[in-house]
């Protein structure tokens, strides 16, 4: 069972390019998809997609509201290697803008938040296993303004607050199911990812437990990891630890 491949394999993200092979489980309601899935030691193959999550999380043990009318959806995902499993939010990042660039302009911010119009529409949370990898997705799909005002959220959007209109939230899950499965090549994965990142060439604040300070985000490793330039040292930043903020989005 493959995860992804540096260059030319067919196996994609999934371990197999066919969406019959997946399984998907539904849910009206659950905590969290990523927990379900492991709570239940699901397999890899396995996919959770729940209508509200009651106590969804994000990076940095943060929490991730999921009301009704969002896509919340995790993977149970196998990996060959520590480099590929690293590599997963830096994947789905990839493929999660591609579907949903087919709706709004859209960003990656570094590490893997989907970004529009210096807002958050999609959070990504890739999280180690046992064996295996949840990849968990939350996309704002028909999440109205009300709600993020009422809520204290002014750094989200929905794709209805930014098109105007309800959208599939079905076809957008089998859109990045099949995205996903797309992706084998790791160079030209970072080629993409680079084109579409929001964070490099830009200065930003570096913020890691209590300590923060000011860099310019200059470049990526061939591992995702971000290089920033701290007062002429290159740093090397791991998103594990670090969350980095710029003027221009969240
Ligand atoms: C973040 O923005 O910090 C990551 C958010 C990830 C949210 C998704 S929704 C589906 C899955 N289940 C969760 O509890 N979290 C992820």
């Amino acid at each position: 069972m493959h995860l992804l491949r540096s260059t030319g394999q067919k196996d994609g993200i999934l371990g197999k390019s066919i969406l019959m092979d997946y399984k998907i489980h539904r849910f009206d309601e659950v905590d969290s998809t990523n927990s379900l899935l492991k709570k239940g030691n699901y397999p890899v193959g396995s996919v959770a997609v729940a209508k509200i999550q009651t106590k969804g999380r994000g990076r940095g043990g943060r929490s991730f509201s999921s009301p009704a009318g969002g896509l919340y959806m995790s993977c149970v995902l196998g990996f060959d290697s520590v480099d590929q499993a690293l590599f997963v939010p830096i994947t789905a990042a990839v493929a999660v803008r591609n579907v949903l660039s087919q709706y709004v302009e859209c960003k990656i911010k570094w590490p893997n938040d989907i970004v529009t119009d210096g807002k958050k529409l999609c959070g990504i949370l890739a999280e180690s296993y046992l064996d295996k990898i949840i990849l968990g997705i939350g996309v704002n799909v028909n999440i109205e303004p009300e709600y993020f005002k009422s809520n204290g959220l002014s750094y989200a959007t929905s794709l209805y607050l930014q098109s105007g209109k309800n959208h599939s939230v079905e076809e957008i899950m089998t859109n990045i199911l099949n995205n996903l499965n797309s992706k084998t090549d790791k160079v030209e994965i970072l080629k993409e990812y680079k084109q579409h990142c929001i964070t490099l060439g830009k200065k930003i604040r570096v913020i890691q437990g209590t300590r923060e300070y000011d860099a310019e985000a200059v470049d990526l490793t061939e591992n995702g990891e971000l290089m920033v330039n701290r007062d002429g040292k290159l740093i090397v930043i791991n998103s594990g630890i670090v969350s980095v903020r710029g003027s221009e989005y969240i």
